[in-house]
């Protein structure tokens, strides 16, 4: 078969607003009523977005159009996420976080995806800002192949209205002295606020996904017309000592039943800096009059709000994949995080679409939990595909229980465990925010 280029790939500009919104619409058939092509000003960042543009001429029925139509489109935010730092610590390490990904409907199965994964990879690589790359996936069998690990999941809990929170006398007391306020957005004080409760939040919080500063008063943009009868978001707000530490963005949805109020509020982030505070936030949250239950999206699978709930017995949970992580640069990603424990392994990475990264690295951890990883020729204890690290980089998903999902080959007695062990933090990571 021919190597072609046809669609041809190319960088976006304003102009192409229109025909962005165009393909949007199509891949996604999610139109948002009263949103214009020049509303994606506030959503996409084009500096990261690339596409393919068709060539040739109209097809039959098309409208001419002064630009061809564009067939595929990929996007991406300036994101960090917290994972395990030095021994007991966190840190936050930058990420490129994929979004937009799309091809047409006519355009499928032809390896359109393929070509804008590897564009968009060698492309962070170039740009040298961040050394892994991070998503969500519309569906979990995709991006294995392009070298994504799974590396936390999204547990939905649901708790119903007045649910009783049992928390260590400690705890509850604390909570007792934490501030709540509900201000409602999108205002830019709103926004400005909730920013800042986010960063503060993220910074305790293995998993947290922060949004890019540049974006913080454009994210929860509100068209009215999409929103139709629903209430305008709220943000709950929680103060401790002056600064805030934590919020909730919800909605509620009110709902009768048979004269009985009905209900729900979805709360699509909830995030605390400490325990107190999440615990007042939740406790507003269980009391809201005229509902019946309250949804937590983004928890972890150990959430302390489920047990002061009463376990997964007492609540409705599910889970999900959540955020997927890729090593850019497997060096510099491994040398980025921190470790529970000292460890000194040679690694055979396998990497084909990143293939500076494919090769022996020895990755050796202090007993600080600090580590540094250089090129090497000797002998390695582990063959790992790259998947296997970025689904274990978050410290949540242990890279010994991946091994058989995801591939993986001891030479050395042990160094699975070794490495492991090194990898995995104290506690379970959180959701990522939405993206
Ligand atoms: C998902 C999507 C981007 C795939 O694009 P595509 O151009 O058809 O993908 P490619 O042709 O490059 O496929 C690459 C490989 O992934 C596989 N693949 C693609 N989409 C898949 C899916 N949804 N489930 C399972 N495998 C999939 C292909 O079968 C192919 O496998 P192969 O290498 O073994 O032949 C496209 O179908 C789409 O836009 N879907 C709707 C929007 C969406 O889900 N976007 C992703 C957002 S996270």
């Amino acid at each position: 078969m021919p190597v072609t280029d046809d669609p041809r790939l190319i960088d976006l500009t304003p102009e192409d607003y229109p025909r962005i919104k165009d393909l949007d619409d199509t891949v996604w058939f999610e139109v948002v009523p009263g949103q214009t092509p020049e509303d994606l000003r506030d959503h996409l960042d084009l500096r990261h977005a690339r596409a393919l543009e068709r060539t040739g001429e109209p097809l039959p029925g098309e409208a001419p159009t002064d630009r061809p139509p564009l067939v595929g489109i990929y996007s991406a935010y300036d994101m960090a996420v917290t994972v395990p730092g030095p021994r007991d610590t966190l840190t936050r390490v930058p990420i490129d976080g994929l979004t937009w990904v799309g091809i047409h409907p006519d355009h499928r199965r032809k390896g359109l995806l393929t070509r804008l994964m590897k564009d968009h990879l060698h492309r962070v690589h170039d740009r040298a800002e961040c050394a892994v790359a991070g998503l969500h996936a519309s569906e979990a069998a995709i991006y294995g192949r392009f070298g994504y690990g799974c590396s936390s999941l999204d547990v939905k809990l649901t708790l119903g209205r007045g649910a009783e929170l049992t928390a260590p006398p400690a705890v509850a007391e604390a909570a007792d002295g934490v501030q709540l306020h509900m201000v409602t957005l999108p205002t830019e004080q709103g926004m400005a606020a909730l920013h800042e409760a986010h960063l503060a939040s993220a910074a305790t919080t293995l998993g947290a996904v922060t949004r890019p500063d540049a974006m913080a008063l454009t994210w929860w943009r509100d068209y009215p017309k999409a929103r139709g009868e629903k209430e305008k978001r709220r943000l709950l707000l929680a103060r401790r000592d002056g600064r805030l530490t934590g919020y909730a963005a919800l909605r509620r949805e009110s709902k009768w039943d048979d004269a009985t109020p009905q209900g729900t509020v979805q709360v699509v982030e909830l995030a605390a800096a400490d325990d107190p505070t999440l615990l007042a936030l939740v406790r507003r949250l269980v009391s809201f009059d005229l509902t019946s239950k309250v949804t937590l999206w983004s928890r972890s699978v150990d959430d302390p709000v489920m047990w002061w709930a009463g376990g997964p017995r007492s609540v409705d949970l599910r889970a999900y994949d959540s955020l997927w992580l890729r090593l850019v640069d497997v060096p510099r990603a491994l040398t980025e995080r921190g470790y529970a424990a000292a460890c000194d392994v040679v690694l055979e990475v396998e990497d084909a679409l990143c293939p500076w990264n494919a090769g022996r690295w020895r990755l050796a951890v202090d007993t600080d939990g600090r580590a540094t990883c250089a090129s090497t020729d000797e002998v390695p204890d582990l063959t790992v595909p790259v998947a296997l690290l970025g689904a274990a980089y978050g410290g949540g998903r242990s890279l010994a229980s991946q091994v058989p999902t995801l591939g993986g080959t001891e030479h050395t007695p042990g160094a699975v465990r070794q490495l492991s062990r090194a990898m995995r933090a104290d506690t379970e990571p959180y959701g990522a925010i939405g993206f």
